[in-house]
């Protein structure tokens, strides 16, 4: 089934409610991205904000963690309301961690464990991980602002993960995050992708619920 994840960091901060309604309405997930301003030039959210929303979010919320350290902060997101979490690969390789004890990490709290990396990152680096992850993002624009142009290039990548996947008879999640549209969600459904992020297009529309349907044609 398509999974529709709006991301809030594109919503309106003061009129975080009216935002949140809409998700809840019209969504499947809620996207929270999660910078340190470290691992990305760029600094966003964290506790209060998902412990504040997880009163009102009644979709599941998809914490996008692009930290450094994320096993430091698995057990806090999952108690502040977390019902999905997927750090970068390329952030716990850097720190000599293995992954699969992160995404263990992440299950034994209770949530969904996903795998992420960034557009420069081989996609076959995911392979050894398709057991362990319960989901994987491939970010279609470089981790740490929202509002970028789509990279044409993720199409073949979600599609080399999805064949490896099949070749294998297994089916998870693919999550594909940034610069997502109306434009080009039916290709990325077509490659494989079976959740879509998306910020700008979603809460920079007039209509945010009719552009979250435009994305599921
Ligand atoms: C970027 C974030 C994205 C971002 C997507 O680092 O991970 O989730 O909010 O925003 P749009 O859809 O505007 O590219
Ligand atoms: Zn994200």
């Amino acid at each position: 089934m398509l999974k529709i994840a709006p991301s809030i960091l594109a919503g309106d901060f003061l009129n975080l409610r009216k935002d949140l309604d809409i998700v809840n309405e019209n969504a499947d997930l809620l996207h929270v991205d999660v910078m340190d301003g470290t691992f990305v030039p760029n600094i966003s959210f964290g506790f209060p904000l998902v412990e504040a929303m997880a009163k009102v979010v009644t979709v599941p919320m998809d914490v996008h963690l692009m930290i450094i350290n994320p096993d430091k902060y698995v057990e806090r997101f999952a108690k502040a309301g977390a019902g999905l979490i997927s750090f970068h690969l390329e952030a716990a390789l850097r720190e000599g961690k293995n992954p699969s004890d992160i995404l263990a990490m992440v299950k034994d709290c209770g949530c969904q464990a996903g795998l992420a990396i960034n557009p420069d990152i081989p996609v076959e680096s995911l392979f050894p991980y398709i057991e362990d992850a319960d989901f994987f993002l491939i970010m279609s624009v470089f981790a740490g602002f929202g509002g970028q142009q789509f990279i044409e290039g993720s199409l073949d990548r979600i599609s080399a993960l999805r064949n490896e996947m099949t070749s294998r008879g297994i089916s998870k999640d693919i999550e594909v995050d940034g610069g997502v549209s109306a434009a080009n969600s039916r290709a990325l459904i077509d490659a494989g992708a079976t959740m879509l992020v998306a910020g700008s297009s979603v809460f920079k529309a007039e209509d945010p619920a009719a552009a979250i349907a435009q994305l599921r044609i």
